[in-house]
């Protein structure tokens, strides 16, 4: 069978060869299609980044325009699949909610079956757009109020935020400010090269199965604590911090660095980050500056900011590298937008769909694709070892 190589983790592989992403771990730096990643937060749109991470270039005014219109033919969802809405549960998990949205998708557009083709755009456009309106009508289906389509005329995010809190009896008009802030934190998140759930969704897409299968596994993989579900344990332990000891981090500190706990500093560390992860650094500046827009003052962020002091002086965290890493901020800026806790890792999977779809379509693309098949090192019983079997 040739020598195996094991590598748990997969921390030492190269999967692919990719265009897409590049990071440097040490430097603390990212880009996408070589742009760095700071400069698209600050001057660009977040759909213009998604065209870039699947085109491989900005667009140009008109093909802006051309994805803008496409986004919003494509943006509302079948009325039958608007009636799956009714079967969950009030308290379902909006990310197990997507996750199976997603794949029901394919069974609305079975054409994608049939592969990739020139109409890649629609097929961005359309995922992009339903998945930002399955996110809002899960919301109020959860909090029991009707839904609120997609309005034609609406940029991305501030179609997003009408949708989540307009309501037949509020006078609710999106904030520039604050749509401009959700733009930004989309953009850092739309890809970040082979993280688990790009991994899941080429390794799905690996066997030829459909682009929203494949993204639908993805969404499973980063709702995860370890990958994307960390935005929502961070809130939760800064909660608890604040509750439970009286704002004082040290404790939570501690429990991080005891190696018989498995709890871990959620929001710290990074696989391929040994510095300061860029993301978190610009997330850190949008939330500052989303509160104090608001006039809002948030305990958590002291609590966070407190928090990331001490671990960034304490030996166990230097000495590891351990760094705030993309999630450790996002979460107090969704929570001063008024998004609830349980949704913030949907928020990831709306930023993260670009690079999802840029991913599968460079495996697709890619002559030396095969299908992902790991092997592995057998460590259970030989044939001489077992029992005869009587039954
Ligand atoms: N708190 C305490 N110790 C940690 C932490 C943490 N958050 N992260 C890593 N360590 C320790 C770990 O115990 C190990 O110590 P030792 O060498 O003594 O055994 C050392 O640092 C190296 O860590 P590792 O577990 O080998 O690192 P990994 O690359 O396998 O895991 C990680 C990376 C992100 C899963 C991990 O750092 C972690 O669990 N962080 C908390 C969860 C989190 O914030 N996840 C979001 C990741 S970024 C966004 C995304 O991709 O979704």
């Amino acid at each position: 069978t040739g020598l195996i190589t094991y590598d748990p983790g997969f921390v030492n592989t190269g999967s692919c060869c990719s265009r897409v992403t590049f990071i440097n771990g040490e430097e603390g730096i990212l880009r996408y299609r070589g742009y760095d990643i700071e400069d698209l937060a600050e001057k660009c749109e977040f759909i213009d980044v998604a065209y870039l991470l699947v085109h491989g270039a900005l667009p140009t005014e008109d093909e802006h325009r051309k994805f803008s219109r496409l986004l919003n033919e494509h943006s509302m969802i079948h009325e039958d699949m608007r009636h799956h809405f009714s079967f969950y549960p009030e308290r379902a998990h909006p990310m197990a909610v997507l996750s199976a949205m997603v794949v029901s998708l394919s069974t609305f557009y079975p054409e994608l079956e049939e592969g990739w083709d020139e109409e890649t755009d629609i097929t961005v456009c359309r995922l992009l757009s339903k998945l930002r309106t399955i996110a809002a009508f899960s919301y109020k289906k959860f909090i029991g109020e009707p839904i609120v389509q997609p309005k034609a005329g609406l940029k991305y995010t501030e179609n997003f935020l009408n949708m989540m809190f307009n309501s037949p009896v509020s006078e609710f008009e999106v904030d520039p400010i604050i749509a401009r802030a959700l733009n930004k934190l989309l953009i850092l998140h739309a890809d970040h090269e082979q993280n688990c759930s790009a991994s899941v969704v080429r390794m799905v897409g690996s066997a030829e199965a459909n682009l929203y299968a494949s993204i639908s596994a993805g969404i499973c993989a980063l709702w995860g604590p370890l990958h994307g579900g960390a935005n929502q344990h961070v809130i939760e332990m800064l909660e608890y911090i604040r509750s439970e000891e009286n704002g004082d981090v040290s404790k939570v500190l501690e429990r991080a660095k005891d190696k018989s706990d498995p709890f871990r500093m959620m929001g710290f560390g990074h696989r391929v980050y040994k510095a300061y992860d860029p993301r978190a650094r610009v997330a850190k500046r949008i939330c500052r500056e989303v509160l104090n827009h608001l006039g809002h003052e948030d305990p958590l962020l002291d609590i966070a900011v407190e928090l990331e002091q001490a671990a960034l002086e304490d030996e166990y965290f230097k000495e590891r590298n351990l760094y705030p890493n993309v999630d450790f901020y996002t979460g107090l800026t969704y929570r001063a937008i008024g998004i609830p806790t349980n949704m913030f890792t949907v928020m990831f999977a709306i930023g993260r769909i670009p690079g999802w779809i840029a991913q599968w379509q460079e495996m697709r693309e890619d002559p030396h694709s095969r299908i992902g098949r790991p092997r592995q090192v057998y460590i259970g019983p030989t044939s001489d070892e077992t029992s005869p079997i009587q039954m």
